[in-house]
């Protein structure tokens, strides 16, 4: 008997009863209402794409706090319920949005603030669980992508319903820094970061392009190539040391990160088929297998519709697979076989 077959039938089946319900509301909740997930309901309150916005977190009167302070704003934005719920809130949510975590303790390692967050994950993904919910649900905690795979080896839900933030971020933060250099307006830049939401993240050069126009023939165009291999070195780093940085000045990343968010979520509600670097399961996908991981990808009503195959050069498949090997490493040292 073709057990495999078997096995591809069931989930397929799975992932169809799955298929968020147009009949769901647009109601999105957010499970951590920290520096990220207050700052992303503001922003979602203001962008008008949800109806229901939901605040859970551990300490309620935070929650309560954020969004009584958000309610008074209502007269000045699109209309939206916003509530602090619990668990049963799940059962109709559209979208569910994890920005629950622990800070680092004194003393802490990197793998035991691992094992708590993981913890963290799995114990939101039984409640979610628990109650049937159709939601499509987005990792935000940190490291994104190895608690995405946490949440999905805990779910066995379909791959399509269970996505991090990945290096949306990041992304932005990358046409952000090449439209500076380049003194050009930042949404005419198309520009992606992948891999790791972390320090093995690469930047896509080949993908990259002002309009159209490659970066490289932008940059020779205004005379400016010569310089290029060191200024765009020198954007990378910006990139990638963009939260150390911030972190360094205020204490934590929100404003970008709530503003992604929005990006990611509006995605869904609209039901837009947007080009998003979310952390993806690949299976396959740029010749890796099991692994969460940011790459291109559409993101529609029904979470990840598909990946998009990128023509990357083979120096950047390379660092893809390296990053990759990176966040491999992780997950077995969390799960104790590193
Ligand atoms: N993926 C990204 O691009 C990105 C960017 C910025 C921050 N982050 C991550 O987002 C997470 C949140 O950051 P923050 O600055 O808001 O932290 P924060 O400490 O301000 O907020 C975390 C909140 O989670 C709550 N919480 C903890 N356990 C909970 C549980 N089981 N159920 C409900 N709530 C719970 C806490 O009470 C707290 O209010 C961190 O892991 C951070 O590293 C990710």
């Amino acid at each position: 008997m073709n057990y495999d077959f078997i096995l591809v039938f069931l989930l397929s089946i799975k992932a169809e009863s799955m298929s968020p319900n147009i009949s769901l509301p647009r109601k999105v909740v957010i499970v951590g209402a920290g520096a990220v997930g207050a700052t992303f309901a503001y922003a979602l309150a203001q962008d008008g794409a949800a109806e229901t916005i939901c605040l859970i977190d551990n300490n309620e009167k935070l929650a309560d706090g954020h969004v009584a302070d958000l309610a008074h704003g209502l007269p000045y934005y699109p209309s939206v319920s916003i509530y602090r719920g619990d668990s049963q809130d799940y059962v109709d949510a559209q979208v569910i949005v994890i920005t629950a975590g622990s800070a680092q303790r004194p003393g802490e390692s990197r793998l035991e603030l691992l094992k708590r967050n993981a913890s963290i994950i799995e114990s939101i993904m039984d409640d979610i669980i628990e109650v049937q919910s159709r939601a499509v649900v987005i990792i935000v905690s940190n490291p994104v992508d190895v608690l995405t795979q946490v949440a999905l080896d805990h779910s066995r839900w379909p791959r399509s319903h269970i996505f991090g933030s990945g290096t949306v971020l990041d992304s932005a933060r990358f046409r952000y820094f090449i439209s500076k250099e380049m003194g050009v307006d930042v949404k005419s830049v198309h520009a992606y970061i992948l891999g790791e939401h972390g320090d093995s993240e690469l930047p896509a050069w080949s993908l990259t392009n002002v309009a159209g126009v490659s970066i490289q023939k932008y940059v020779e165009s205004k005379g400016r190539g010569d310089e290029w291999p060191e200024k765009s070195q020198r954007i990378f780093e910006s990139v990638k040391n963009s939260a150390y940085h911030i972190i360094n000045y205020k204490g934590a990343t929100n404003f970008a990160i709530g503003q992604a968010m929005v990006h990611i979520v509006r995605a869904i509600l609209r039901d837009s088929h947007s080009v998003l670097t979310v952390s993806y399961q690949l299976k396959g996908e740029y010749g890796l297998k099991d692994v969460c991981i940011s790459v291109p990808c559409i993101v529609s009503k029904h979470g990840v519709e598909s990946v998009l195959t990128a023509d990357l050069t083979e120096e950047e498949l390379q660092a893809l697979h390296q990053s990759a090997q990176v966040l491999k490493e992780s997950l077995k040292s969390l799960k104790g076989e590193g």
